[in-house]
């Protein structure tokens, strides 16, 4: 079995929102955004700048706690979830792909990606063998001993995907993972993601706004000022 059995109940999803609300001061970025992730699926969210994307990922990763609503995740309620808890959650089965790279400057590419295997416990060495096949699966090669300020907009990007991949997580949450990518290297990106996902059962959260890129997904939702657009509505 994949992830489906994670959730005790193979018909539930294995993440799900329910009228999700968040407003950034006075911007109200969701604005009652329900979604649902299966076990092992690849759902593409869409939508227009500003439409509310990055918020709704970051509130399924439970890395924003929504202003209303609920994230359910493997029966659980995110809400309800104690910090320490809820960080432990993210650790174990959550992987995450920032808009913006976010890898540690400080690290190289080969260390970002081997230090959440070492605060899993692996050993030093184990980490790095690990982290750099990862790297090599998402086509940074020679460049693992970078930095991330010495390295290309894109070349981060691949090493954010291998770092949020490395630990097996049951879902993988990735926003414009090919946003710095030319239209070739995001083909081959994105063919390793769905490759992995769909060899390890993991379920992806897609944000992008290239249909190229959405069209690797099982499903797709559209958002529109913070909420799902109804089917068929393109704008
Ligand atoms: N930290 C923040 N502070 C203030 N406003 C914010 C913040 N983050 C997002 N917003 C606003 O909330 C709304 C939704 O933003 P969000 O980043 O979720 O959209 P998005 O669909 O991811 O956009 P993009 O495609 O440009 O990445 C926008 O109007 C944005 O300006
Ligand atoms: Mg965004």
């Amino acid at each position: 079995m994949t992830n489906g059995d994670t959730t005790g109940n193979a018909a539930q999803p294995l993440l799900a929102s329910r009228g999700l609300v968040k407003a950034h001061g006075r911007t109200e970025a969701l604005r009652g955004a329900s979604v649902e992730l299966r076990a092992g699926e690849i759902l593409a969210v869409t939508g227009a700048s500003g439409s509310g994307k990055s918020t709704l990922l970051h509130c399924l990763a439970g890395i924003v706690r929504p202003d209303a609503g609920s994230v359910t995740y493997a029966g659980r309620r995110l809400e309800e979830l104690p910090e320490k808890r809820l960080s432990e959650l993210r650790r174990t089965d959550f992987g995450v792909v920032f808009q913006f790279g976010q890898l540690i400057p400080e690290l190289t590419a080969l260390d970002n990606v081997a230090l959440p295997l070492m605060l899993a416990g692996a050993g030093r060495v184990e980490a790095r063998a690990r982290a750099g096949e990862w790297l090599e699966r998402f086509g940074v090669r020679g460049q693992e001993e970078l930095r991330p300020g010495a390295m290309s907009g894109g070349q981060a990007q691949r090493a954010s995907l291998a770092r949020a991949l490395v630990t097996g997580p049951k879902v993988v949450f990735a926003d414009e993972p090919t946003g710095a990518l030319d239209s070739l290297s995001a083909e081959q990106v994105m063919t390793a993601l769905a490759h992995t996902a769909r060899e390890s059962g993991t379920a992806v959260l897609l944000v992008t706004h290239d249909a190229q890129v959405a069209a690797y997904a099982d499903r797709e939702v559209r958002l529109r000022d913070g909420a799902v657009a109804p089917l068929g509505v393109t704008a």
